[in-house]
């Protein structure tokens, strides 16, 4: 037996990268898996399928309240519980000083890295509450633990989400929910691969940084969530744990 046999985790941001790879792990072990994205994520549907699993594709913009909530109903409607939920999706702005960084644009992105973990938490506990029971995991960064130049809007949701992730466990442990967070260093994803093409400052500065001498892969961030979820972690709550090759060590 799996030990996630029976189980149902949302995966946000599932279309690619980390997601994509988090979404297969839940798969592999036992989950079935709902796959959101404003991205199309059927091919993350369709690689789960191939390894014997089940999966849909739920479209959702994180940062809208009610494709939230209509998510997890979705979830509660197709397989009947949510026990994981990883909430995941997010965009950068890189490359840019603080002072030209315009309102709309830091907006923007508050709006899907933390007020979209927000939703994500808030909807998917209230469905754990009845449940008793659920195991939660943001996605923040190695900039939600230490500044990054040229990064405000990024590293200021990134250090949301670690308040968050405290909050949130205070408020949900003593009821069931377990709430903790990873913060990947620098991972092989088309966000990183993009961010490193458009600002050669930005690339030498990941390429600088980078203690074990390689970038990270999406497995290694998805094996923490998968280990996060389980019960091997049982009594792990309210943290927000480095995934990063030591980056935040210096
Ligand atoms: N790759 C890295 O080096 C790195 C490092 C630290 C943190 N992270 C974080 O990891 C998470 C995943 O990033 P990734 O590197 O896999 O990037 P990615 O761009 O490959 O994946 C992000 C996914 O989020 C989706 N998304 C964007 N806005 C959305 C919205 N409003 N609603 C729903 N989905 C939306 C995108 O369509 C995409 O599929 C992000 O939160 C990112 O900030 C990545």
């Amino acid at each position: 037996m799996k030990q996630f046999e029976n189980k149902v985790a949302i995966v946000t941001g599932g279309a690619a990268g980390i997601g994509k790879a988090t979404a297969i792990e839940f798969a592999k072990n036992g989950a079935k898996v709902v796959v959101a994205d404003l991205a199309d994520a059927t091919g993350t549907v369709s690689a789960i399928q191939e390894i014997g699993g089940e999966a849909i594709y739920v479209k959702c913009d994180v940062s809208k309240d009610a494709e939230v909530k209509a998510l997890v109903e979705k979830a509660v409607s197709t397989y009947g519980a949510v026990d994981f939920g990883f909430n995941n999706a997010g965009v950068e702005l890189g490359g840019i000083p603080l002072d030209e960084v315009t309102v709309e644009e830091f907006d923007k992105v508050i709006g899907i890295n933390l007020r979209g973990v927000f939703l994500c938490i808030k909807y998917e506990a209230i469905q754990m509450l009845k449940q008793g029971k659920g195991a939660i995991v943001n996605t923040a960064s190695a900039a939600g633990i230490v500044g990054v130049p040229s990064l405000s809007a990024y590293t200021a949701s990134k250090h949301g989400i670690v308040g968050l992730t405290k909050t949130a466990a205070l408020d949900l442990g003593k009821r069931g929910i377990r709430i903790n967070t990873v913060c990947p260093g620098a991972i092989r994803t088309p966000m990183l691969e993009g961010t490193m093409k458009n600002s050669e400052a930005a690339a030498a500065q990941i390429n600088d940084s980078q203690i074990m001498g390689r970038i990270g892969e999406p497995v290694e961030i998805a094996n923490a969530v998968i280990w996060l979820c389980s019960d091997a972690a049982s009594f792990v709550n309210g943290i927000s744990m480095p995934v990063d090759g030591g980056w935040v060590a210096k």
